[in-house]
Parts: structure tokens; C-alpha cells; sequence
């Protein structure tokens, strides 16, 4: 234990060492955008805060709002004291106009985490069974349990991919209605789920099996071919809820937005279990912005996939599995135990995604700037000289 907390210090000490010594300031050069579009107000990956442990745990873009979404707020501050229907309409729009959508077709959430709620509250029948993945993301469990609705969670294969099969079965022995809630791509395997399999599933939605698609990390997504279940809803599909939010490349998880595509039957349903005025202005002019702001994203985009390629560089070295990330985070081995990997990178300064359930070994890993990342590879080197990983 002695040992533990001197070497967490120099890990400390080292990485203020590292950040001062320019690695992160050089960061926006690395990606070819050492000004415009960053103003001197914006966080960036050029101000990295040293005072606090890195927080690559809730797969957050580490590169902050949108200078345009910044000052969008500003702008907005002191009209705070109205109520947000102009500036949730507006926002509506903007979305309804970007995704080919009717406004009918579309619903604001307070986070998507607030549409995943409202889905199942209007899917839900006498009888209804929740049938998803396991490991996925959770928080629909709370919700069913809550609502008393039994979960039926399906093991991922042995490919760590979302066992579509498994879970058709379960549908099918089951004497009732079913909720299948899927994540494309899955969180926190970063897999996208087998395309032509999901569509085929995808169409056969009826009053019996509906689907709600959480795409909460889809504007990563870079694979070919791969059709979002947005498609399915313009198709006329009224069983199927594809969930959307700004909290990750967008960069909003503070503000709470998130929305809902469905067809306008069921939206209607969803604004049921709605609360009034679930919107608030300062998110929603924040996210108009943030549609508005292509640089940033493409930013964004780019410092991802330079930060993730450093990632897998540094594990490859170790000999450390990895699943190829269609997102901002890696599924990843640590070898042995993942909650004593997760206690030791957080006093090394870094905080590493929890245990997963059947993840044991493995941990999942936000991606923070290029520099962030530099430091957490220099840390996992250290993990493997002391033998941790
Ligand atoms: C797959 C997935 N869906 C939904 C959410 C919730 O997002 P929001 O902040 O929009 O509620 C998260 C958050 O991490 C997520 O990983």
C-alpha cells in the first residue's frame, strides 16, 4: 500500500510535469487547428486542468462546447428568465430540417436518458418484457424495474457483438409483448451492431415487438455501410424509438439534451409521459449552435481518432486485446482485476470506466485530447513495469 501512494504522487507530480511541458498546448497544432476556430474563452485541448484527476470515465469530448455554442449561451444568459418553447422550437426545427424529419416525428428530452424513459412508458403494455444486451448501457434497467416490467438481458457473444439471436429467441418464448432496447454502437463495447441483421429484425417492429435504438454515439461512427434505424421511423415504422443526444461529440452533457425520432403515433404517446416544459434555453440555444458549429465537430472528430489510433498503439505494445472503437472510448484488457485497475488509475490522476458485467479483465476507456492520452499510454507503461496490467 506503502508503495501504491508514492508511486501515485510521481504519477501526479509527472503528469503536471508533462502537461507544463507543452505536450498539451501542442495539441491543436498536432491536428492542424492551433487557432481559428478555438477562441481564447473556448476549452480546449490546449488548457488541460492539472488540478484534477483526467476524467476518462463517462465518455464525455473532452474538448468542450462549440465557441459558437459558448457564446450562444451568453447570448442567452439574460433571457433565462423566459420560458424555452421559442428556443426548444427552434431547435426542433433545425433538427427536423438536418434528418429529413417532420417535426410530428421528433421529441425533446431532458438527456436521451429522459426519451429512453418516455419510450418505455409509452411501449409498455400488460405483460411487456425489456429484452437487451448485457453489457449495455443500463439506465432503462432502472426504469423497467422500477415500472416493474422484467429485464431479460442477453450475454454478449463471444465476440463481445450483441447476441441478436439469443434475444430473438427470448422474444419468442416469451407469451406477451416485448421492448428490445439495443445501442448502436453499443456502449461500452464501441461494436456496431451486424447491419443487415439488425435491419431485418428492425423490420419486422409490430404492436408485439417494438425497439428502442440508442445511437447516443452515432456522429462517431466512421464504418461504411452502416444505416442508422432513423431510416426505419421515415419508412413508416411505429414500433421502433431511435434515442439521440448532444451530451457526447456535442459536447452538452451538462445541459441535458437529448431527442427522440419515432413515428408521430407514438411521439405523442412519449409526450404523454413527458414532463411540461422538460427543455431548458440554455441547453437548447447551446445545441442549435452546436449543429451550427461543423469545424468544431469535425475538431472533435479528428482529435478522436488521433487520441484513440495513440491508444491502440500503446496496447498493441502491451499485448493488451482491444475491440476496434466505432466511438469515443475502447473497450479494452487489463489483465486481472478491473476494479483495482480502476482504483489505481484514479490515483494515478485518471478516471477509467467501472466494471462491466462477464468484463472482468477489461475496462472501458474515454477518449481524452491526444495529450491526455499520451499521459494515460505513459501510465499503462508504467502499470506493466510494476506488473498491474
Ligand atoms: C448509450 C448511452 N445512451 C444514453 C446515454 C445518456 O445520455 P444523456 O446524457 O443524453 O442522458 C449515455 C450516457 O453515457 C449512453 O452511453
Amino acid at each position: 500500500m506503502q508503495s501504491n501512494s508514492v508511486e501515485s504522487n510521481s504519477f501526479k507530480l509527472s503528469r503536471r510535469q508533462f502537461l507544463y511541458a507543452g505536450a498539451a498546448a501542442s495539441s491543436l497544432a498536432s491536428l492542424g487547428c492551433s487557432s481559428s476556430p478555438v477562441s481564447t474563452q473556448t476549452p480546449s485541448v490546449a488548457t488541460v486542468d492539472t488540478t484534477e484527476a483526467i476524467p476518462l470515465n463517462f465518455n464525455e469530448n473532452p474538448l468542450g462546447l462549440a465557441p459558437k455554442a459558448q457564446q450562444a449561451v451568453l447570448e442567452a444568459l439574460p433571457n433565462a428568465w423566459r420560458y424555452p418553447d421559442a428556443a426548444r422550437s427552434d431547435l426542433m426545427a433545425t433538427i427536423a430540417s438536418n434528418l429529413s424529419l417532420e417535426a410530428s416525428q421528433l421529441i425533446y428530452g431532458n438527456g436521451s436518458s429522459e426519451v429512453l424513459k418516455m419510450a418505455l412508458d409509452a411501449l409498455v403494455q400488460t405483460n411487456t418484457q425489456l429484452v437487451m444486451p448485457d453489457p449495455s448501457y443500463g439506465v432503462i434497467i432502472d426504469y423497467a424495474m422500477a415500472r416493474g416490467v422484467p429485464v431479460v438481458k442477453v450475454k454478449l457473444d463471444g465476440n463481445w457483438q450483441t447476441d441478436l439471436a439469443t434475444m430473438k429467441a427470448k422474444v419468442a418464448a416469451h407469451n406477451g409483448p416485448s421492448i428490445v432496447y439495443l445501442c448502436n454502437p453499443n456502449n461500452p463495447t464501441g461494436l456496431l451492431l451486424p447491419q443487415s441483421e439488425l435491419n431485418q429484425w428492425l423490420d419486422q417492429a409490430s404492436s408485439q415487438l417494438s425497439f428502442i435504438v440508442d445511437e447516443a454515439y452515432v456522429e462517431y461512427v466512421a464504418q461504411a455501410g452502416f444505416v442508422s434505424a432513423i431510416e426505419r421511423v421515415k419508412q413508416g415504422q411505429k414500433h421502433i424509438v431511435v434515442c439521440r443526444t448532444f451530451s457526447k461529440i456535442y459536447a452538452l452533457a451538462g445541459l441535458r439534451v437529448g431527442y427522440g425520432v419515432a413515428h408521430p403515433e407514438l411521439i405523442k404517446l412519449m409526450q404523454a409521459q413527458a414532463s411540461i416544459d422538460n427543455a431548458n434555453l440554455i441547453g437548447c440555444v447551446a445545441a442549435k449552435a452546436s449543429l451550427e458549429s461543423q469545424q468544431w465537430l469535425e475538431l472533435s472528430l479528428k482529435s478522436n481518432s488521433q487520441a484513440r489510433a495513440l491508444v491502440y498503439q500503446q496496447l498493441t505494445e502491451l499485448g493488451l486485446d482491444y475491440l476496434p472503437s466505432e466511438t469515443n472510448f475502447i473497450f479494452h484488457k487489463v489483465n486481472g482485476d478491473s476494479e483495482l485497475y480502476m482504483q489505481r488509475m484514479s490515483k494515478a490522476g485518471i478516471l477509467v470506466g467501472r466494471p462491466f458485467n462477464h468484463g472482468e479483465g477489461w475496462n472501458r476507456l474515454s477518449i481524452g485530447t491526444p495529450a491526455q492520452m499520451q499521459y494515460f499510454c505513459k501510465t499503462l507503461a508504467k502499470f506493466r513495469e510494476l506488473g498491474w496490467v
